[in-house]
């Protein structure tokens, strides 16, 4: 499957957020957007009325890291997200978020922590458009590679030949060759785009591609 990148705002400029996303827009395919809480992650970063000022023609990869998440799904719906992705481990109802998510316009994803067995999404499958594995605990950037996420990337890619299985942390030039060896299609990255002296040759070698850069097809 074609790879896809979808660079994490969370490693960006907040003080000029939508000029560090016009860097990085024309090689990426999704913009990703970390909301946390503080309780479901020990970190705080921001919620739908600070994504909703964000300027971009890319469509948000919006990753719940918050409790309760069905309090704010028609926040996110209404703020522009087009994929929505909820924690397996925040909800007691993931059957019923997921078919909200998708009634009001969004894609569905989970997202499942380091500690969480993948075998727990067999009876989502269906119900899924996204699927996001956590390579670091969920909280912050710029953290290792867990390669437990691997051998959940090529789970998921046996049972769900068509599902978008995104990764999310630690993935740089070479950890995404093992995602994207394990049947990942999505690579999110923070760090490793937004620290880059030269975000685009660090897109081109997300994809594997050297050299002559991405041409967009
Ligand atoms: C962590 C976030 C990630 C984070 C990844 O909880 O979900 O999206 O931005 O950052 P890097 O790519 O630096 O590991
Ligand atoms: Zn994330």
């Amino acid at each position: 499957m074609k790879i896809k990148i979808s660079p994490s705002i969370l490693s960006a400029d907040f003080g000029r957020l939508n000029e560090d996303i016009k860097t990085i827009e024309e090689h990426s395919d999704y913009i990703h957007v970390d909301v946390m809480d503080g309780h479901f992650v020990p970190n705080l970063s921001f919620g739908a009325p600070v994504m909703k000022d964000i300027d971009s023609k890319l469509p948000l990869d919006v990753h719940l890291m918050i409790e309760n998440p069905e309090n704010y799904i028609d926040d996110f719906a209404k703020a522009g997200a087009d994929i929505l992705t909820v924690h397996f481990e925040a909800t007691d109802d993931l059957h019923g978020l997921l078919a909200k998510i998708k009634d009001l316009g969004m894609r569905a994803g989970v997202s499942i922590k380091p500690g969480t067995e993948v075998e727990v999404l067999e009876e989502y499958l269906d119900e899924l458009d996204w699927v996001l594995i956590m390579s670091v605990e969920p909280g912050f950037g710029g953290q290792g590679f867990i390669s437990g996420a691997v051998d959940k990337i090529k789970w998921l890619r046996e049972h769900a030949p068509e599902l978008d299985i995104a990764v999310d942390g630690g993935v740089n030039d070479k950890t995404a060759r093992l995602c994207e060896e394990a049947g990942a299609n999505v690579l999110i990255a923070g760090s490793y785009i937004f620290k880059s002296d030269d975000r685009r040759e660090a897109i081109d070698l997300l994809r594997g591609v050297q050299g002559e850069g991405y041409d967009g097809a």
